[in-house]
């Protein structure tokens, strides 16, 4: 394929799977089920996108038998690879946020996103969020929900962590860029890691960061309203607490809400520490 001449045609939409202009966000919310999107006219500044631009993306049907809820077969999905394309990106984003109200973030690198296509869901057996919880359901997964599935991409649910991948309750987007959301993490006593530390970097950004924010100005859920201190402290303090915190909360603290991690290992729990109490060159 000449990719040049497409590259000036599509003013660089490279991934671009057409050459159709790019979908227009609108500046205020139309309708209850528009999509909120961060950071597509600069950071911080929310788009919305219509519930009726939603509906026109290239869209496909998955099997979610046992995936949301027992009675729920078929879903009416966009992959989120589409919606990117479809999306004026702004030049160096590389990342996905998607909030939830409660205020659980999950991360996605557009790497994870176009290698194991996760979707959002539009409809769950062909009822929208509007008559959502879908019968068989017992909790309302809207306004969003995003999934994968191994009927997608096979092996995908297999892989580390993979439930932050699939949040419901999601109720905006963020474009942004692994620089400009975790970069804090890259500089300081994070700038010349050895590599244990950075294999726990890599986790925590993909998974503890759905519910701790790091520290000034690197980005994180607010769901566990811990700062970053206390998970720092802890494992710096007593790793064998930290390792059973984290594989077993409610072993150690009853009524812990985290979250259990059961199968991490030892390596890995070393690798999260390494990262967590590193000391700078
Ligand atoms: C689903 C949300 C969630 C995720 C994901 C999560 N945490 Fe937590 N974490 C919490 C909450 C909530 C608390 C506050 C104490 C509690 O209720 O468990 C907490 C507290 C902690 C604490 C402090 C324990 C104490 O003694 O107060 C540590 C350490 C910790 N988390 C480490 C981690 C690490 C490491 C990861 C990633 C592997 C992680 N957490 C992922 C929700 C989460």
């Amino acid at each position: 394929m000449k990719r040049p001449s497409r590259l000036l045609l599509c003013l660089g939409l490279l991934a671009s799977a057409a050459c159709a202009a790019p979908l227009e966000l609108l500046p205020g919310p139309g309708g209850r089920y528009d999509l909120p999107v961060e950071g597509i006219q600069g950071p911080g500044r929310v788009m919305h996108l219509s519930r009726a631009d939603l509906m026109g993306l290239p869209h496909g049907t998955v099997d979610v038998s046992g995936g949301f809820g027992t009675r729920v077969r078929s879903a009416r999905v966009v992959f989120l690879a589409d919606l990117l394309d479809a999306l004026a990106l702004p030049p160096g984003s590389d990342l996905l946020l998607a909030r939830c109200s409660d205020g659980y973030l999950s991360v996605y690198t557009f790497e994870f996103i176009r290698r194991y296509r996760p979707f959002l869901v539009l409809e769950l057996d062909g009822l929208g969020p509007d008559r959502w919880p879908p019968p068989g359901l017992a909790y309302n997964p809207g306004p969003n929900l995003i999934g994968v599935s191994d009927h997608v991409v096979p092996g995908v649910s297999a892989l580390r962590d993979i439930g932050h991948k699939g949040p419901w309750g999601v109720v905006s987007l963020t474009v942004t860029s692994m620089k400009q959301s975790f970069g804090g993490f890259f500089q300081g006593p994070w700038a010349n890691l050895g590599e244990p530390a950075r294999q726990g970097r890599q986790i925590w950004i993909n998974s503890c960061a759905s519910c701790h924010p790091g520290p000034a100005g690197v980005t994180g859920g607010t769901k566990s309203g811990v700062p970053f201190t206390l998970p720092q402290g802890i494992a710096a303090a007593d790793m064998k607490f930290f390792r059973q915190y984290v594989r077993n909360p409610t072993s150690l603290i009853p009524g812990a809400k985290m979250e259990p991690h059961p199968h991490y290992s030892d390596t890995e729990l070393d690798q999260l520490a390494a990262f967590l109490g590193a000391r700078g060159p």
